[in-house]
């Protein structure tokens, strides 16, 4: 088991790809906290199967208290805090459209949970990281580098996660916390379909685009994500910082 007795923070973690991440944790032996603005009481119940151990704690990412409060339920359950993974996002709820119909509200909204949310939950876990080290994994996105139309704001604030990442690796690698990204393609996730129903952008789904594009010619599953978000949080990744790993199955090379 690669994190045995380690404890786990996961954002967003109540289903999609941070569900599957908070399973495949549990397999390895980590203890993990389903951290969502929704009920988690399922991923935990998935986690419990696998004979680890977990809690839900609600939280708003863009609260700084409410992830406070997250941090310190984590340590007081468990009795300390070795991972955090930033995977908590707007995603589910964007409807894609042309960027002159998106309003200051939509995009400040996108902005908060997605860049704002990884700096208060990062900011949360240092204080309990700092002495003896850890691991921060921020979930970014494929988009960064593809630009797909539809949704600027997102495709903005997985950018800004990757630079975030970047500069929390340079400031907290003196603590022994590596900062790392993982960074997904086009997944089905409930979030992703969501999306797909709701856009009103026309042509071709997400889900034909990227099979044109991708090298390995199979729909993205969230369970595809586990082994990096693995070997992100494990020794095996000991002297890797500051990288963002594309996990999109060849679908973009750079
Ligand atoms: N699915 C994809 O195609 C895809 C591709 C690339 C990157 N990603 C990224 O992967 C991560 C997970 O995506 P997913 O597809 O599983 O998404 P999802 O929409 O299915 O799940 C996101 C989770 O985040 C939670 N959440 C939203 N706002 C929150 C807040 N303010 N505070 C706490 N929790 C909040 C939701 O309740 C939900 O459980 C996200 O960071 C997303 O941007 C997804």
């Amino acid at each position: 088991m690669r994190l045995k007795d380690k404890v786990a923070i996961i954002t967003g973690a109540a289903q999609g790809i941070g569900a599957a991440i908070a399973e495949g944790y549990g397999r390895e032996g980590a203890k993990v906290v389903i951290a969502d603005i929704v009920d988690g009481q399922d991923a935990v119940a998935a986690v419990e199967k696998t004979g680890s151990e977990a809690i839900y704690v609600k939280v708003d990412v863009t609260s700084q208290e409410g992830c406070d409060a997250m941090a310190e339920a984590a340590v007081k359950q468990f009795g300390r805090l070795d991972i955090l993974v930033n995977n908590a996002a707007m995603y589910g709820n964007i409807v894609k459209k042309p960027f002159m119909e998106i309003t200051t509200e939509e995009w400040n909204k996108v902005m908060e949970v997605n860049t704002t949310g990884p700096f208060h939950c990062t900011k949360s876990v240092f204080p309990h990281m700092k002495e003896k080290g850890g691991r921060i994994i921020n979930v970014g996105s494929s988009v960064l580098f593809e630009g797909p139309l539809g949704f600027p704001h997102y495709v903005a604030s997985k950018g800004a996660v990757f630079s975030f990442t970047r500069t929390m690796a340079r400031e907290l690698g003196a603590h022994n916390i590596n900062v790392n990204s993982l960074a997904p393609g086009y997944t089905q996730s409930e979030g992703s379909k969501k999306v797909e129903n709701a856009r009103t952008t026309k042509g071709p789904s997400s889900e034909e685009l990227v099979l044109q594009k991708r090298c390995l010619k199979k729909s993205g599953l969230p369970e595809y994500m586990i082994g990096t978000a693995i070997f992100l949080a494990s020794d095996d990744s000991e002297f890797i910082t500051g990288q963002l790993v594309l996990c999109d199955g060849g679908a973009s090379f750079h």
